[in-house]
């Protein structure tokens, strides 16, 4: 618009209005360049009223950048880049010839190339930017494709080791149920029946064991392991378990007491599934390596925070001469199960006895910055 105006009072010809008052010259190219305002909206119809302006005011920056932008938005259609270069053309020759001094043929080549250049260059920005475009989708659609292949290769991977364990730890623990099932009806358990009571409780917990072990293999393998209408066999562990778990705990011989402030059912399931583990694990460990110990659990519900405590004092009996295997690896999945919920885990010596405490933050932080791999306490 400025350059439009400036113009006027410079160059020594003004198209067919040559000869007006300089003031209307300057008015109509100003009023020219203003239309370019929407050449991106209507890149044609703006590109025909700057021609026409051409014509009258001789504007060539306003044609040369009318002209660009049709070649951007046009590219694709050859047909329209051929008509606008001819009418842009006919534009500048009808101009130079309108004009009455002798044209000079360098003039006109100077004009034409000042109307085809813009639309050239015009019609190869649009072609880049499609190009580029379609190589970020084709390099977007190769990055899909790499990630839906490894977590594939993840899944099945996952799928292998489940179904490698519930072979191996399957086989063990049906015969323990079936040793445990053999000694409940046999003669030893009708002289003594407390030896009844425990052969029926190794093989409730095997029974149960074998569901957990083959849910579990249901949710790693869609497809195996789940019931005829696809729901769980058994369902998850939830908070509302926690008081069954401290009654069978002890019914085995152990002292543990559960005190629960506030509603740990109503948390989230993961959270709730959380506080089964870290008890189950926890009174496992209490009757391991302090059995006889008194263990307290308490669970403690705040507005923002779960808090969780499981504090076993010292053994009371001697410890047997030879402990079940240790997997060494109880706790540490207990700290990487609550650190994927944003939480932590702290566990040692306490007292005469040990202790573990739980903080997990409410609601769970579960986002993907807590699902790399969980640092080892
Ligand atoms: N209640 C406890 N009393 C004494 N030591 C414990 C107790 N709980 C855990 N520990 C110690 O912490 C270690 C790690 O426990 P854990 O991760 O559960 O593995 P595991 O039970 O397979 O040995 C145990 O080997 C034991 O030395
Ligand atoms: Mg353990």
């Amino acid at each position: 618009m400025v350059i439009g105006v400036v113009d006027t009072w410079i160059k020594p010809s003004n198209g067919l209005l040559t000869g007006a008052p300089t003031p209307v010259v300057a008015a109509v190219s100003g009023a020219v360049g203003a239309v370019l305002w929407w050449r991106r909206h209507r890149p044609r119809t703006v590109c025909v009223v700057v021609m026409v302006g051409y014509l009258a005011a001789f504007t060539p920056v306003a044609l040369a950048v009318a002209l660009y932008t049709v070649g951007d938005a046009a590219h694709r259609a050859a047909r329209v880049l051929a008509l606008y270069g001819l009418a842009g053309c006919a534009v500048a020759l009808g101009s130079l010839a309108a004009d009455h001094s002798p044209t000079d043929p360098r003039e006109a080549g100077y004009v034409l190339a000042l109307i085809l250049g813009p639309l050239v260059v015009g019609a190869a920005v649009g072609m880049r930017r499609d190009l580029v475009a379609a190589a970020r989708a084709e390099v977007a659609g190769l990055e899909r494709e790499r990630h839906l292949l490894v977590e594939r290769a993840q899944a099945e991977e996952r799928a292998r080791i489940a179904r490698e364990m519930h072979d191996v730890v399957a086989h063990r623990v049906g015969n323990i149920v079936l040793t445990a099932s053999a000694l409940q009806v046999g003669p030893l358990a009708h002289a003594e029946p407390a030896v009844g009571d425990a052969a029926e409780r190794i093989r409730a917990e095997g029974h149960h064991a074998l569901e957990e072990l083959r849910e579990i293999l249901g949710v790693l393998t869609p497809g195996r392991g789940r019931g005829a209408r696809g729901a769980p066999r058994a369902p998850q562990p939830d908070a509302l378990q926690l008081a069954q778990l401290v009654e069978g705990a002890n019914a085995r011989g152990q002292h543990a007491r559960l005190t629960v402030n506030g509603h740990p059912e109503a948390l989230p399931a993961q959270v709730q599934r959380a506080l089964y583990r870290i008890a189950q694990e926890t009174l496992t460990n209490a009757a391991k390596y302090a059995p006889g110990s008194e263990v307290a659990l308490t669970v403690d519900c705040r507005l923002d925070r779960i808090h969780m405590a499981v504090t076993n004092g010292p053994a009371t009996r001697p410890l047997p001469a030879e402990l079940p295997p240790s997997g060494g690896n109880g706790l540490i999945g207990l700290t990487e199960r609550v650190t994927l919920l944003g939480g932590t885990l702290t566990y040692g010596p306490y007292q005469d006895g040990f202790q573990v405490r739980a903080d997990i933050p409410h609601p769970p932080r579960t986002g993907p910055g807590h699902l790399g791999p969980a640092t080892a306490p």
